[in-house]
């Protein structure tokens, strides 16, 4: 399958594997890009030092290429662009911030970079810092959302025709009818999530991977709505989040009650109940845990039977 998006980095399948915490580690980056696709490592964990070692150990496992998702609100942002620059990495997908800083020290070392928006005018905006692609990523999606909240059936298009870039879709997408589906919204490629949560490869915790089995498409809900949204699967934890928000507690009162590694106590401790477990509504239909070749391989069969399929409704 070829797109410009293929083209640009380099990748036999439109399929891309996002930046997520804990979840998107060397092997899970690894296994998406040997079974054709770009894994992304998620920077948002590491300090220069560790994220050095975790491209050498992306390295030892692929000879293909892979990227790292920097976000810029982590306060190493700057000194893990220079690991990235140093360790001839090829792509950077940036979000939470603004890519005008880095954008153009990234594109003079060759760096192919992207970056994450939720609305169209964003979308224009980066366009013109000069980022190579657009990932469109609709608030169905796992993790931290926009406070716009637009779904990916309306962002995708809308994003497509305020740029003239290549755009990858995101959120809401695990099965070959719904890559079809970002294509026929103007997507060149898809990036997922939470459906590569759920392999074999993903070094996530097993308690983390059988809530996102056992979860329904309701299963999810958006905590923090007004001072930090994530998407995470209805839990002990999001429950108190979501009463206390109901009672009018602030932010800060909220914040305190959260503190620090809640994703860390659901997504390596394990504790689904009181940690963040962040994931996607497509996690009601996601039903078992396979390796990454076979996913991708099942995902672009579907995405094929799609296309053939509706290529015949004008046939007749
Ligand atoms: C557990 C988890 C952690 C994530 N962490 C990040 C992150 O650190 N940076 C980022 O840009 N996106 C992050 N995301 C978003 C993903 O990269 C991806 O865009 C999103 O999951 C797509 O939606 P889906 O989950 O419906 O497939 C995360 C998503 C999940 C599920």
């Amino acid at each position: 399958m070829k797109t410009r998006i293929t083209e640009l980095f380099g990748i036999d399948l439109p399929i891309l594997c996002g930046g997520m915490v804990w979840m998107s580690t060397a092997p899970l980056v690894a296994a998406v890009g040997n079974a054709g696709g770009l894994g992304l490592l998620c920077g948002g964990i590491y300090t220069a030092e560790t994220l050095a070692a975790e491209i050498d150990r992306t390295r030892a496992l692929t000879d293909k290429p892979f990227g790292v998702n920097v976000p810029l609100l982590w306060p190493p942002a700057a000194e893990l662009m220079d690991v990235i620059i140093e360790k001839n990495v090829k792509v950077v997908f940036t979000s939470a911030g603004s890519p005008k800083k880095f954008t153009p020290m990234l594109k003079d070392a060759g760096i192919k970079v992207g970056h994450v928006v939720p609305n169209a005018f964003l979308a224009a905006k980066c366009q013109g810092a000069g980022v190579d692609v657009i990932i469109a990523e609709g608030s169905e999606g796992g993790g931290h959302v926009a406070f716009d909240e637009v779904s990916t059936m309306v962002l995708t298009p809308a994003v497509c025709d305020a740029v003239d870039i290549p755009v990858i879709a995101a959120g809401g997408i695990g099965t070959g009818r719904q890559i079809a589906a970002a294509f026929a919204l103007g997507a060149e490629a898809v990036q997922i999530g939470t459906r590569f949560i759920a392999t074999n490869e993903c070094e996530g915790h097993t308690n983390f991977k059988q809530k996102i089995l056992d979860a329904k498409e309701t299963g999810t809900v958006v905590t923090g709505k007004k001072f930090s949204p994530v998407r995470n699967i209805r839990n002990t934890l999001s429950e108190t989040v979501l009463q206390m928000e109901g009672e009018g507690k602030s932010a800060n009162e909220i914040m305190n009650y959260i503190g620090m590694g809640r994703t860390e106590t659901a997504s390596v401790k394990g504790d689904v109940d009181n940690g963040n477990v962040q994931a996607g509504q497509i996690s009601g239909m996601i039903d078992d845990i396979v390796p990454v070749q076979a996913l991708v391989e099942r995902l672009i069969q579907e995405t094929k039977e799609c296309i053939e399929r509706l290529g015949g409704l004008f046939k007749s």
